[in-house]
């Protein structure tokens, strides 16, 4: 795997892959890499060539500088899962990279934006439209992949594409999960043993609406409800938002039609947990 830390050196690269008419995909991350982010790169080797992954933690996209600065990766550890996983390109660069002396621009996606972690982290979403955006130029992806878990974020990015006209396929990455049910993520190595239990109310509640929805119920409050009782059923869980909305607009609905997504954030051990699952009445 060849790594890149400037732009002019990502380009050179990326031209040769282009001169030899490969298909390049893209997954954005920002290290602490886990089988999460692997699996999205795994997934892109059904539709692309050469596969390039960037890490670079955005500064811009955390509404609390106390989150940057613990925000902590371990380069060498992530480069050796990438290895591993057999990916082509890295592109790590530092902050000045990407936001030299100067930078003014921003790009915001309106209404997606607002609700749910836009409302709760203020700025968040414009840091993520923004980097997202300097990356795609950089590396000028045929395709990029985006994980569901944050599916909010995986929306703004869908929305942006289309509304910007750019030329980029946005694949979907399935959510992983646990063997328990632990929606995967970075955050879950901060919470104690204890803990992980406690926060596996969260994807019991989803599965449980899930059966339900599948048993025909289409009531907003009776599916949020089951997935609140579950949450809260246990000591030790704080419900940031249980939402019922549609897929697509990320309004909330009050009966399930077409395709919806019930969006859980619930803080354990003061660690926010996002999860999410599907309920889509199309065909069924
Ligand atoms: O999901 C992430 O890791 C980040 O928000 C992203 C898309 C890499 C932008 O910094």
């Amino acid at each position: 795997m060849k790594t890149c830390t400037t732009i002019a050196a990502l380009r050179a690269e990326i031209h040769a892959h282009r001169r030899a008419g490969r298909r390049i995909g893209f997954v954005p991350t920002m290290g602490a890499l886990h089988e999460g982010h692997l699996s999205l790169a795994r997934t892109l080797t059904r539709d692309c060539d050469i596969r390039v992954c960037s890490i670079f933690v955005n500064p811009t996209q955390f509404n609390d500088p106390k989150d940057y600065q613990a925000y902590v990766i371990n380069l060498d550890k992530d480069k050796a899962l990438l290895e591993r996983e057999g990916v082509d390109l890295l592109f790590a660069p530092d902050v000045g990279e990407i936001y030299p002396a100067g930078f003014q621009t921003t790009v915001t996606v309106a209404e997606i934006s607002k609700p749910f972690e836009g409302a709760l982290r203020p700025g968040h979403f414009a840091g993520v439209a923004t980097v997202v955006t300097v990356l795609f130029n950089a590396v000028t992806p045929d395709a990029a992949i985006f994980g569901e878990k944050d599916f909010q974020q995986l929306r703004l990015i869908e929305q942006m594409v289309s509304d910007l006209k750019m030329d980029i396929q946005i694949i979907r990455g399935a959510l992983v999960r646990d063997a328990d049910g632990l929606a995967l993520s970075s955050r879950n190595a901060r919470l104690s043993d204890e803990g992980r239990r406690t926060a596996l109310s969260i994807s019991r509640g989803l599965f449980a609406a899930r059966a339900a929805f599948e048993g025909g119920e289409r009531s907003a409050d009776t599916l949020q409800g089951i997935v609140t009782q579950s949450v809260l059923g246990v000591q030790g869980t704080e419900i940031d938002y249980i939402a019922l909305v549609d897929e697509r607009s990320l309004e909330r609905v009050s009966t399930v039609t077409g395709a919806c997504r019930m969006l859980v954030v619930v803080k354990v051990e003061g660690v926010r947990l996002l999860d999410n699952i599907a309920l889509h009445s199309i065909g069924l």
